[in-house]
């Protein structure tokens, strides 16, 4: 018999509570549940509401409905709709009429809010954890590859010396981003839900400070109708999480490009790649491809829940119900993506020389050709103008700017001298960038530190 049997006069038609129900997937946040009638059930008693010997007796009983799920002793049934239904029911079914009393003064409205609410404050931390761990290999290959002289691109050709090192603090950047990003969500989800009731909290005496407090919330949350109706937290949470995985798409991209035999700038480990079932040759690499396609689950999922929402009318409509496959899949997807991610970069072998080469055969010493003459007291429009003319004869000869002959230098320009070979050689083009980001040494070196400090400030050394 449904809650509301009282109201109606026919039994729920099976379609209607099969289509209605989301235990299916809402049974994972149990012990959220459990955590919030707790801490209302106490809040009750403390207040007078309930007697306090109903408030323990249901304290209790809500432990032990906990260890029993934990323990796997508990099929939840889709006759009672959700997991708030589902425990409140077992409740009762346990510790008989005093189990009625918990749903004083609270709704499953404020309920499925603060549930939500805890789930996700519990998973942000241990996502940028993740990330964190992330940082942690980028650093250790930039500190590898500090003097790796690779071509950096633009519109995919190549266009300045840069280093592997200064490309992965690029990315150690993003992810530094993401991490702020996540923790932003987390500082503005911090209030508490609970007593905002249906929508209009109720006439009892309710302390929202104390269960606020109780849970481990920064405060109450102080519209009880925004309260209810509010998934911002989860879009915010979405889209953090979408512009982490677009980031992790980008180096996937990267990484598959790296592999292939047009650039081998990178292999990867073959405990991180995959053989083809019919060609022998293959290694491919299955793990950069599936987290690039995650991330359109990821983004699907933002998308579901900004559709979901808009144009709802407060305060809370069933359509909400919606938010919460939404936003485990997000999380489950992004928890199963950066680790293995993680582990195939830290794993891949960097190839140095085949970088060199790629990077010496592009003319991405050109800006450096053409500076030399500014340098020399040249302009740089004009600089640049002869340069562009050297190059074309180049491709015309088929040489690179460093095997072209001092008379052909001087045939354009007599400002140049013996000592542009120095100032075309790669490593003095990588290492005279020192300007603050850039790829020479130095700077590079600062930016590792930047992100060094940065995961230890959140990754306080444990006391001794
Ligand atoms: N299962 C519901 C959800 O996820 C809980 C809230 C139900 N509230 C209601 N008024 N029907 O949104």
């Amino acid at each position: 018999m449904k809650l509301w049997a009282g109201r109606f006069q026919k039994e729920t038609d099976t379609l209607v509570n099969d289509f209605n129900s989301s235990i299916a997937f809402d049974a994972r946040l149990y012990r959220q549940d459990i955590q919030g009638s707790i801490a209302h059930a106490t809040m009750l008693g403390e207040q007078g509401i309930i007697e306090p010997h109903e408030a323990e007796k249901i304290v209790d009983g809500l432990k032990a409905i906990l260890a029993d799920i934990e323990a796997g002793q508990v099929e939840f049934s889709p006759e009672n709709e959700d997991i708030h239904m589902n425990i409140e029911a077992l409740l009762t079914q346990r510790i008989g009429d005093t189990g009625k009393r918990l749903h004083t003064a609270r709704s499953r409205n404020d309920q499925v809010a603060v549930d939500t609410r805890l789930y996700v404050k519990g998973e942000i931390p241990r996502i940028t954890g993740l990330v964190l761990d992330l940082e942690t290999v980028l650093l250790k290959k930039a500190r590898e590859n500090l003097h790796t002289v690779m071509p950096g691109y633009t519109h995919l050709q190549r266009a300045q010396p840069t280093t592997f090192a200064h490309y992965m603090m690029a990315y150690a950047n993003m992810l530094r981003r993401d991490v702020t990003r996540l923790e932003d969500c987390l500082k503005r989800l911090d209030e508490c839900p609970l007593g905002a009731g249906a929508l209009a909290t109720s006439t009892y005496p309710v302390d929202r400070f104390r269960t606020a407090q109780l849970l481990g919330f920064r405060k109450p949350t102080d519209n009880s109708m925004d309260s209810v109706s509010d998934r911002d937290y989860a879009i915010e949470l979405l889209s953090a999480l979408s512009i982490l995985m677009m980031h992790l798409s980008r180096f996937s991209e990267e990484i598959i490009l790296w592999c292939s035999w047009e650039f081998k700038f990178v292999e990867l480990d073959d405990a991180y790649s995959t053989g083809s079932s019919i060609m022998p040759q293959k290694k491919n690499p299955d793990v950069a491809e599936l987290v690039r396609g995650k991330t359109g689950r990821v983004y699907g999922s933002l998308m579901t829940l900004l559709t979901v929402m808009k144009a709802l009318p407060l305060a809370y409509n069933k359509d909400m119900q919606e938010d919460k496959e939404a936003i485990f899949d997000a999380i489950d997807t992004v928890e199963l993506c950066v680790p293995v991610f993680a582990a195939m970069v830290d794993t891949l072998t960097v190839k140095g020389k085949n970088m060199q080469r790629a990077a010496a055969g592009g003319f991405i010493n050109a800006t450096d050709c053409a500076d030399y003459l500014v340098k020399k007291g040249m302009p740089f429009r004009e600089a640049y103008m002869i340069v562009g003319r050297l190059v074309n004869m180049c491709i015309k000869s088929g040489d690179t700017l460093d095997t072209l002959t001092l008379r052909d230098y001087r045939a354009i320009s007599d400002l140049f001298d013996s000592d542009v070979y120095d100032a075309l050689q790669l490593s003095t083009c990588v290492n005279g960038r020192k300007v603050y980001g850039g790829p020479a040494e130095e700077s590079v070196r600062k930016q590792i530190e930047s992100i060094e400090e940065f995961v230890a400030s959140r990754r306080p050394e444990p006391e001794t």
